[in-house]
């Protein structure tokens, strides 16, 4: 038995709200976008302002990102491969949570391998949508926000994504924005995409 695995004498405990009555309250249905990119591609920025704007038109929305998240949740969690995965997981499930309640929810995480953004594709299904924020290493290492970069460099932060750890490119990102020099168009063209899918359509 996994790890996760060990929770086997419990049951499923159906709520008489259910997602779909939520929906149709906040008359929009809920869904799962998940920014993935290396860090300094824009991911919170990106998932802050277009929330900003979904916020204003009356959309619920909520935004996970992955600095916030590892102050609290997942602060037991490394940047090795194995606690990288485990960050990806956590947040996959509690993503879902706020998706049954209804919620938009926008996650800014690296989610540097395939295998794990699969495997949250995997937990929310039709909900998940992958957004790749397309920046190169040069230009997220000149933008050095956090001066982790520069860190990483001298050999003070290891398994540093793009430095010393990989990322992998989606191969079927649902939508990939230009997050290089065009962050203005990226956040209509992320909202749009937003607002599109998560009409209300059958109830
Ligand atoms: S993920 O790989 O597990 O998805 P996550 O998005 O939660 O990463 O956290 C990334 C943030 O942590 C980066 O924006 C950066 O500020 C910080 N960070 C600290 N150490 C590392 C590292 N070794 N690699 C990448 N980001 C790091």
């Amino acid at each position: 038995m996994s790890d996760h695995e060990k929770s086997s004498n419990v049951v499923w405990h159906n709520a008489t709200v259910t997602r779909e009555r939520r929906e149709t309250m906040n008359e929009h249905r809920g869904g799962l976008f998940w920014f993935t990119g290396l860090s300094g591609a824009g991911k919170s920025t990106l998932a802050h302002s277009v929330e900003e704007s979904l916020h204003q038109q009356g959309y619920r929305t909520f935004v996970l990102d992955g600095d916030n998240v590892r102050h609290g949740l997942c602060a037991d969690l490394s940047f090795s491969d194995d606690d990288r995965k485990e960050n990806i997981r956590r947040v996959g499930h509690m993503s879902m949570l706020y998706v049954e309640a209804g919620i938009i929810v926008l996650t800014a995480f690296i989610s540097p391998f395939r295998a794990d953004r699969d495997n949250v594709r995997k937990i929310a299904g039709s909900d998940f949508h992958e957004i790749y924020c397309k920046a190169s290493l040069e230009t997220c290492e000149d933008r050095d926000v956090k001066g982790l970069y520069k860190r990483a460099r001298a050999g003070e932060i290891p398994d540093f994504t793009g430095i010393s750890s990989p990322y992998e490119e989606p191969e079927y990102a649902d939508l990939t924005v230009d997050t290089e020099s065009h962050l203005g168009d990226c956040r209509q063209e992320v909202f749009d995409y937003i607002t599109k899918s998560t009409r209300n359509s059958d109830h």
